[in-house]
C-alpha cells in the first residue's frame, strides 16, 4: 500500500532546503537593509530655518572652515557658527532678504538659529574632530564635497564597519596636515609611499586603533 503520494519525498526535499536557506537569506536581506544609505542616512538633506549653502560660502567666496567651524582643530566637536558670525557679512549684505529673516530675529531675539543635525551617532560612540585633524585626515575624507553641496548632506555612511576600515589601515586616507582643510586637495599618485611616511611621521598607531574602548568608553 502507497501512504505517500509519488512525488511528496522531493516536496520535504525542497522544503527542507527552503527551511536551510531561509534564515541566511533573511539574515543577508536585514544586513543590506541595515547598510543601506536609507537606514545610515546618507545623502538626505535636511530642511533648515535657513538655507545656508557650503557651495556659495565655501566654493563661491572661499572662506576657510575654521571660520565657522572654529573648534574643530581643538575639541571634539567642530562646532557650528554663532548668528554674529553671519552677521559680519550679513547686516551689510543681503540685508532685506526673506530668506535671512531668521537670522535677523535670532540676532535681535539673542537666541541661536537651531539647525537641524545632519550627522548624528549615536550616544555610545566616542568620536573626537581633533584627533584626526592633528593625524592628517582631511574633511573631504569624512564630509565629501562640501564647497559643491547648496544644502548640507552625510556622505559617509557612519557605521562602526566604516570607522573600523580606516583604523585598520589608514594609510590610505593620510594627508599632510597643511591640506587638511583644503577641498580640492587631491591624494598624489604615490600615496602609498606617502602614507608610509605620514604614519611615521604622524606617530599613528593603527593596532591599537581598533580596541572596542577607543570608541566605545
Ligand atoms: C560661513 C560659515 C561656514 C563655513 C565657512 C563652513 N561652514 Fe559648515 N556649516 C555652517 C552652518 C551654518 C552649518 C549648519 C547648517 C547646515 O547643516 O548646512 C554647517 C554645517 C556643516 C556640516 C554638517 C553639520 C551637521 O549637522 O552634521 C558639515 C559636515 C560642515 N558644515 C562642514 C564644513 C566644511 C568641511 C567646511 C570647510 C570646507 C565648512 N563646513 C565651512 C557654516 C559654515
Ligand atoms: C574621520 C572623519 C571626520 C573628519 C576627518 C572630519 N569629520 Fe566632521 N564629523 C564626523 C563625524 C563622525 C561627525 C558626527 C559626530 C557626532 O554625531 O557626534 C561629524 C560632525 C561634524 C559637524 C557637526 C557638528 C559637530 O561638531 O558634531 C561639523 C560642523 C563637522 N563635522 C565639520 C568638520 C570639518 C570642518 C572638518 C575638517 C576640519 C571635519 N568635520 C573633519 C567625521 C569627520
Ligand atoms: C564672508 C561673508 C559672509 C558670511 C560670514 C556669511 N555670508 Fe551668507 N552670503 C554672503 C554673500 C556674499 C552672499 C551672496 C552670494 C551670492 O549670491 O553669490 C551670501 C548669501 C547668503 C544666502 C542666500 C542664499 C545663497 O546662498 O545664495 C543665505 C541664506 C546666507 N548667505 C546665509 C548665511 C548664514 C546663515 C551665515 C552664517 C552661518 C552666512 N550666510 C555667513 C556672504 C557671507
Ligand atoms: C579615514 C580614516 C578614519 C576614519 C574614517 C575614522 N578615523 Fe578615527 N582615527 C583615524 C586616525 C588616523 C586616528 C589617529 C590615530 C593615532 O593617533 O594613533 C584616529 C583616532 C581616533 C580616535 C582617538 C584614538 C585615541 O586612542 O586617541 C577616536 C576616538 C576615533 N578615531 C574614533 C573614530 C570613530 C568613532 C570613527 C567613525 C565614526 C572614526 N574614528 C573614523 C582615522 C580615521
Ligand atoms: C573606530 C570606532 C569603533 C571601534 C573601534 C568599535 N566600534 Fe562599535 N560602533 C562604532 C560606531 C560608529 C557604531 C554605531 C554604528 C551604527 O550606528 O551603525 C558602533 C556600534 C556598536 C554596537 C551597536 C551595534 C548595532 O548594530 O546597533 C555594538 C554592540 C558595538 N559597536 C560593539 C563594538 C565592539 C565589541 C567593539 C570591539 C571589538 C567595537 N564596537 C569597536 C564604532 C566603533
Amino acid at each position: 500500500m502507497q501512504i505517500f503520494r509519488p512525488g511528496a519525498d522531493s516536496v520535504i526535499r525542497v522544503a527542507l532546503c527552503a527551511a536551510a536557506i531561509v534564515p541566511f537569506i533573511a539574515a543577508g536581506l536585514a544586513y543590506a537593509i541595515s547598510s543601506s544609505p536609507y537606514m545610515t542616512q546618507q545623502n538626505i538633506t535636511r530642511n533648515q530655518p535657513v538655507p545656508f549653502s557650503h557651495e556659495h560660502h565655501v566654493g563661491g567666496l572661499g572662506l576657510d572652515c575654521r571660520y565657522c567651524h572654529t573648534s574643530v582643530e581643538k575639541a571634539r566637536f567642530a562646532g557650528l557658527p554663532p548668528t554674529e558670525t553671519c552677521m559680519t557679512c550679513h547686516s551689510q549684505i543681503w540685508t532685506n532678504a526673506e530668506m535671512l529673516a531668521p537670522v535677523r530675529t535670532s540676532l535681535a531675539e539673542n537666541r541661536p538659529i537651531r539647525w537641524n543635525r545632519v550627522h548624528n551617532l549615536p550616544a555610545y560612540v566616542y568620536f573626537d574632530h581633533s584627533v584626526h585633524i592633528a593625524k592628517g585626515v582631511g574633511c573631504s575624507t569624512c564630509h565629501g564635497a562640501v564647497e559643491q553641496m547648496k544644502l548640507t548632506r552625510q556622505v559617509a555612511p557612519l557605521t562602526m564597519g566604516w570607522c573600523l576600515d580606516c583604523h585598520r589601515d589608514p594609510r590610505p586616507a593620510l594627508r599632510p596636515r597643511e591640506a587638511v582643510f583644503d577641498q580640492s586637495w587631491q591624494f598624489p599618485p604615490n600615496q602609498e609611499d606617502e602614507g608610509n611616511r605620514l604614519l611615521q611621521a604622524y606617530n599613528i598607531h593603527p593596532e591599537h586603533l581598533t580596541d572596542c574602548s577607543v570608541c566605545h568608553r
